[in-house]
């Protein structure tokens, strides 16, 4: 029997959906950014940086201002790109906007106006010779490869790894590079092992609501966590820093709102249990994110996804992947579009 496959088919690569053949193509991809900024030298120009982006994006962002404030030292701001010309910074500094596309409006106008201010401005981009690579002063390629799915996920995982590369650098780890470097070989591992994932996609698919919490370094990665759910599985998840549900979002717990808890064992841990406990005692179903080395976690919550234990810098990397997989079933299960979303479109063209 000949089975007939379409071009599209064909390009899916046996997979179902684009989503999940990208998702799969993560640890390449890690591999081909780094080989291309390992050996680089950076020379961004000023120490202070400004972050522009939308979306996804601008989570990659955020995840930016944790780690080079934490790690190098540096001031770092994050502006949403559409609320950036309302106030841009009044001192110069080296803006960074980050883009898969290089074609968002909103982002080509923050770098267009950044520019006129006088200041440095420096792309992450995925698409070269793209508007934002020839408005900027620099680019910084990230090796994502074409993206069809319109979430994002294997372009964020690329734009992380600039980043990390980047901060590891302007601070002279080069014990953080080594690890960086194993980060390939830990999503293997977790693509490998996605049917508990699956799984547990099956209980959180029949919500109507859901919350995501994290802490530090977590809630930027429970912020685009939350994104890729509503995006794909139309379910509606926001998120929280951990310690900021007691100021408003404790009244919305109880059955009908579940949590998905990013746990990273740090300097966060101790106090992460404590509101997970605060969480679980207001009849919230809890599942946690953490790592293999968690052996605590599974007393407090309903159910644990384990990861490969990694530095806890790197966890937005780890954490993604998982929570892109758990979109990803959640909305299969649901029947969703899910490389089509509704009323969504991989570039957004217009402010
Ligand atoms: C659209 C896409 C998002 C993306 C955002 C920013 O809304 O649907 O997935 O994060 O644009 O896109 P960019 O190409 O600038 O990264």
């Amino acid at each position: 029997e000949i089975i007939p496959w379409s071009i599209e088919d064909a390009e899916k690569g046996g997979y179902e959906h684009f989503m999940l053949k990208e998702i799969h193509e993560i640890p390449r991809v890690i591999d081909d950014t780094l080989s291309e900024h390992m050996d680089r030298e950076f020379d961004l120009g000023y120490d202070k940086f400004v972050f522009v982006a939308c979306g996804t994006s601008y989570h990659a962002g955020l995840i930016a201002k944790h780690v080079i404030e934490k790690v190098a030292k540096l001031p770092v701001r994050v502006e949403i790109a559409s609320e950036f010309n309302y106030h841009p910074p009044p001192e110069r500094a080296t803006y960074i906007a980050i883009t898969q596309s290089g074609e968002t409006a909103d982002t080509l106008e923050a770098m267009r106006l950044a520019k006129k201010l006088g200041n440095r401005v420096v792309t992450i981009a995925n698409v070269l010779g793209s508007t934002a690579t020839r408005i900027a002063d620099e680019t910084l390629f990230t090796r994502a490869g074409p993206e069809i799915s319109v979430a994002a996920t294997k372009s964020f995982i690329s734009q992380l790894i600039v980043i990390y590369v980047l901060a590891f650098k302007l601070s002279n780890r080069i014990d953080l590079l080594n690890e960086l470097e194993k980060i390939s070989g830990e999503v293997r591992k977790i693509l490998d092992n996605k049917e508990d994932i699956e799984d547990v996609a099956e209980i959180l698919s029949k919500y109507r609501n859901l919350m995501y919490v994290g802490r530090g370094i977590a809630y930027p990665t429970a912020m685009e966590g939350a994104l890729k759910m509503k995006e794909i599985s139309y379910i509606h998840a926001e998120a929280y820093p951990a310690g900021e549900l007691k100021h408003g979002p404790f009244a919305l717990l109880g059955k009908d709102m579940p949590v998905i808890a990013c746990v990273v064992r740090d300097e966060t841990y101790e106090i992460m249990l404590n509101n997970i406990k605060e969480i679980k005692a207001r009849g919230s179903f809890v599942l946690a994110i953490s790592d293999e080395n968690d052996e605590e976690i599974e007393k407090y919550v309903d159910h644990v996804v384990k990861l490969p234990a990694v530095n806890p810098l790197l966890t937005p990397i780890t954490q993604s992947v998982a929570l892109q997989l758990l979109a990803y079933y959640t909305a299969k299960l649901r029947g969703c579009e899910i490389d089509k979303p509704r009323n969504l479109a991989k570039s957004v063209t217009v402010e």
